[in-house]
């Protein structure tokens, strides 16, 4: 008989395994659980596109309605999955209902961080990870408004970026002394930095939250021992892995549920993908990546390690960001420790960074520099000794360095 194949979270790793299990021939039951009301849709766009109003819901879902009946997915929303029972590998679900399993698949993503100081309950305090929470903050989100931003990382500068084309009064809130930390180099956020104040945007780093105030409603932000007078307010400052469900049922999390290189878990029944997960990457180092790319590569290789057929999952990471009219592209992953060497000119705006680790490019950052991206993204993935010197001449055509 057919194996039943469950996959707990319906977001675009779910999707993928779906799509790629069929695409490999797996022709057994699957069954997908999400918590949300949505079929799983793209999360890239929320905070670029579909907040600003240029991109209609429809497209924002990974496949149309009909696909998943048509694949032989039983589709069940809205449910969040309660219990995982390895022993008698059924997954029980809040409405009580219990899912045999022969393979189970853990998607389940992240969640965002959420702040814990005084007043951040009220209403207008906004935070932005779902369709909902899109919708909840639109009806604020007008011209003439005043929009306090926590966090200056991707979330934050995307919203602010859309917020400042859409004519909303922006203020920056962010805690480090700069833009953007954790995922790019100083020069970059220096960059960044210096377009959302042309945008009109008022960046105030190294400036932590304090409270929120307000009557009924958030009225005032207060930061840096200072109250600023808002109209609304949209914290991104992070997310955390939703790892519950596999550590109750015993597997292991060391903030990301731990898996293999072929995306399974300690439990020979049970494998995990995407954003809830942690694993040893290309460069034998344990990491827990948050983007597309790792939700879509690692649920291709649960698919194939779910039928018996494991490989080893190396891919290079990328990312990208949009603000403005900037395309942020990121390929690989960088160190503090990396020699950078730049490519063009930061006051053209279309520059990149290369990350050099022992004379190889280990990263590069590219801003709408299409040709050093791909090419970048292949010297990474090669590990390719390069010549720094011809890395940036830019009289040097980036195709004659792959
Ligand atoms: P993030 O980690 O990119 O940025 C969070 C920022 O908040 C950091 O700069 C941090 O220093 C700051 N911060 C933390 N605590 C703070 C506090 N109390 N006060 C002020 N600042 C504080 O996380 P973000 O932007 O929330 O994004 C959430 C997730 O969504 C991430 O997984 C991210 O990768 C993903 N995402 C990716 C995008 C992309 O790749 N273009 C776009 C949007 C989101």
């Amino acid at each position: 008989m057919s194996e039943h194949i469950v996959i707990i979270g319906a977001g675009q790793a779910g999707a993928q395994a779906v799509q790629s299990l069929r695409a490999e021939g797996f022709d057994g039951p699957i069954t997908m659980v999400g918590d949300e009301a949505y079929p799983p849709y793209q999360r890239p766009p929320l905070s670029k596109a579909y907040l600003l109003g240029a991109f209609e819901r429809p497209r924002l879902f990974l496949k149309a309605d009909s696909y998943y009946a048509e694949a032989g997915c039983d589709l069940i929303l809205n449910t969040n999955a309660k219990a995982i029972h390895r022993a008698e590998r059924h997954v029980e679900l809040h409405d009580g209902r219990k899912l045999a399993y022969d393979k189970l698949l853990l998607t389940t993503g992240a969640r965002v961080r959420k702040l814990k100081c005084p007043g951040a309950d009220l209403p207008g305090v906004h935070y932005l990870k779902t369709i909902a929470d899109v919708d909840a903050l639109q009806a604020d989100f007008t011209a003439g408004k005043r929009i306090a931003i926590v966090g200056g990382g991707y979330i934050g500068l995307e919203v602010a970026a859309v917020a400042a084309k859409r004519g909303l009064a922006v203020t920056v809130f962010e805690a480090m002394d700069r833009l953007m930390a954790r995922a790019v180099s100083p020069q970059l956020s220096a960059f960044y930095a210096l377009e959302h104040e042309k945008a009109g945007v008022t960046l105030k780093l190294r400036t932590g939250v304090e409270a929120f105030e307000g009557d009924g409603k958030v009225e005032r932000i207060v930061a840096g021992g200072q109250a600023y007078p808002c109209d609304l307010v949209l914290v991104g400052i992070g997310v955390t892995p939703c790892d519950e469900l596999a550590v109750q049922a015993g597997l292991a999390s060391e903030d990301g549920i731990v898996v293999d290189q072929n995306a399974r878990t300690g439990d020979p029944y049970i494998w995990s993908a995407g954003d809830c997960t942690r694993h040893v990457g290309r460069e034998g180092h344990s990491i827990r990546l948050e983007c597309v790319q790792n939700a879509i590569d690692q649920a291709k290789h649960a698919a194939l390690a779910m039928m018996g057929r494991p490989r080893t999952y190396a891919e290079v990471p990328w990312f990208w960001s949009d603000q403005y009219d900037l395309k942020l592209q990121i390929a690989g992953l960088a160190r503090p420790t990396d020699t950078l060497v730049q490519r063009g000119d930061p006051a053209a705006r279309k520059f990149a960074v290369f990350h050099l680790r022992d004379g190889a490019v280990a990263a590069v950052e590219a801003v709408n520099a299409a040709p050093e991206y791909m090419i970048g993204k292949k010297l990474v993935a090669e590990g390719k000794q390069v010549d720094a010197a011809k890395l940036a001449d830019l009289s040097i055509a980036m195709k004659t360095l792959a």
